[in-house]
């Protein structure tokens, strides 16, 4: 049994939300596909967080970002990152400071795992954005309407199961092509022997599928149970409103949850 997060972009209160209920339902393994920082107030606790609770992480763009340069991100994201380095330089714990940039800068692209689903021995891969651009590159829901084209030439980089954040939209893609709601699957997605899927596990800290409450998975045997959680998104707002760096629109688009 293993639980996926993404996207908590700075937002502590999402975080802890989502965490506990992984403890609660007494997972032991979560990973991180990336953007553990952007967009919110809490940097610093978050990563802390990442870096104590997850087996590991993978680099998300936001993330890159922060330790290199932002690729086209409009300007409240440019300046969010920015400020977002800021606060990870003022450290005054040295120690603190220096363990966090070196996770950062140690993040990989890709993640591969070999596990049991049921009885059978499978490989999953795990990345932030696309198994092409495992960064950058969007896979949106429309995509397998407006360019399937697209999607399919991505399923070909898919061996079996890939897990995705990064458009902070949840759901299943399918090589036909085609894309599945969590809510039309009943919020549980079946992996089948030799149907390849990629899965996007929506995002903690900053959802965009009108639904304002944070997301993540678990998998347990063959099955991706996706889960959402309401949490103290006022609290989050309050935090962003209060620094000046920080745009507005960060605080009230997690109300909205888009
Ligand atoms: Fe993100």
């Amino acid at each position: 049994m293993f639980a996926v997060i993404s996207d908590i972009h700075s937002n502590l209160e999402a975080l802890t939300t989502v965490l506990a209920d992984i403890e609660r339902r007494g997972i032991e393994t979560i990973y991180c596909l990336g953007d553990v920082v952007g967009y919110g107030a809490n940097p610093r606790e978050c990563l802390d967080l990442i870096i104590k609770m997850t087996k590991w992480c993978v680099l998300g763009n936001h993330d890159y970002a922060v330790l290199y340069e932002p690729t086209n991100f409009n300007f409240a994201a440019e300046q969010a990152s920015f400020w977002t380095r800021e606060s990870l330089e003022n450290e005054r714990d040295k120690e603190l400071r220096n363990r966090r940039w070196q996770f950062v800068g140690m993040l990989p692209m890709r993640r591969t795992v070999k596990t049991k689903l049921g009885d059978r021995s499978v490989v999953i891969d795990f990345v932030h954005a696309s198994p092409r651009k495992p960064i950058n590159e969007y896979i949106f829901p429309d995509d397998v309407y407006t360019n399937p084209v697209k999607v399919q030439v991505l399923f070909e980089k898919v061996k079996y199961i890939c897990f995705v954040g990064h458009t902070h939209l949840p759901g299943v893609f399918l090589n036909e092509p085609d894309f599945y709601l969590p809510d039309e699957l009943g919020n549980v997605y079946p992996i089948v022997d030799g149907e390849k899927a990629i899965i996007n596990i929506g995002s903690v800290g900053q959802p965009r599928d009108r639904d304002n409450r944070a997301s993540y998975v678990f998998v347990e045997q063959d099955r991706v149970h996706f889960v959402r959680l309401e949490y103290d998104l006022e609290a989050t707002a309050k935090k962003i409103l209060a620094v000046e760096q920080l745009d507005n629109f960060h605080a009230e688009r997690l109300r909205d949850g888009r």
